[in-house]
């Protein structure tokens, strides 16, 4: 056998029980996720609004949710509590000590409803209804003087609200 026939066959013979193995056992590891399982992880929103779930909520409905769920770490009115301020910045974002809220920093209100919805509150993410959380942020958004105090978020609503710091951030997903 020429030295090249040989490697041949030593690689046929190292790869083949390899890819067999693989193809019909797998590392039996894990099972398929299933459709439902995919949905309850894939909670991305983007700023389009892609992603946003059925549902909707004003600011008065809000304004409940938040005094349950929220107030008591972001303080009644986004203002002076243990965690992060939600609203009422007093400083922009080009000031010595700029404040970043919601109002002042955020460029989406999409990202919002994401936020919200993945990780608040944060002993029970995913706890809130799609309705309590545009309840909430519509909320949020009237608090920092965005929308009106009537205004209803929902799906179509939310991703056209003009935040405003929309234009202080550089994108990176531009088509060339
Ligand atoms: C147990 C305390 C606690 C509760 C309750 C809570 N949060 Fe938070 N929240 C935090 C902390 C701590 C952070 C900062 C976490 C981080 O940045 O990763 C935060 C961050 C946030 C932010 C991002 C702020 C920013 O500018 O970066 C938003 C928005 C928010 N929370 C909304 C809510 C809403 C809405 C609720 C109620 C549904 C809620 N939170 C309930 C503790 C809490």
């Amino acid at each position: 056998m020429s030295t090249k026939a040989a490697c041949f066959f030593v690689l046929v013979c190292a790869t083949a029980p390899l890819s067999a193995f693989a193809a019909a056992d797998g590392p039996r590891l894990g099972k398929p996720a299933t459709p439902e399982e995919i949905a309850a992880w894939n909670l991305t929103v983007f700023p389009d609004g892609k992603g946003l779930p059925p549902g909707h909520g004003s600011s008065i409905e809000g304004k409940a949710v938040y005094e349950h769920h929220c107030a008591a770490c972001h303080g009644s009115n986004g203002l002076g509590g243990s965690a992060e301020e939600l609203a009422g910045a007093k400083h922009s974002l080009t000031d010595a000590h700029p404040d970043k809220t919601i109002g002042t920093y955020w460029p989406t209100a999409t990202t919002l409803f994401d936020f919200v919805r993945r990780s608040m509150p944060p002993a029970a993410p995913g706890s809130l209804s799609n309705d309590q959380t545009y309840a909430v942020c519509a909320y949020l958004l009237t608090l920092n003087a965005i929308i009106a105090e009537s205004a209803e978020m929902n799906a179509l609503a939310l991703p056209q609200v003009k935040m405003p710091n929309r234009e202080g951030f550089i994108r990176m997903d531009v088509a060339k």
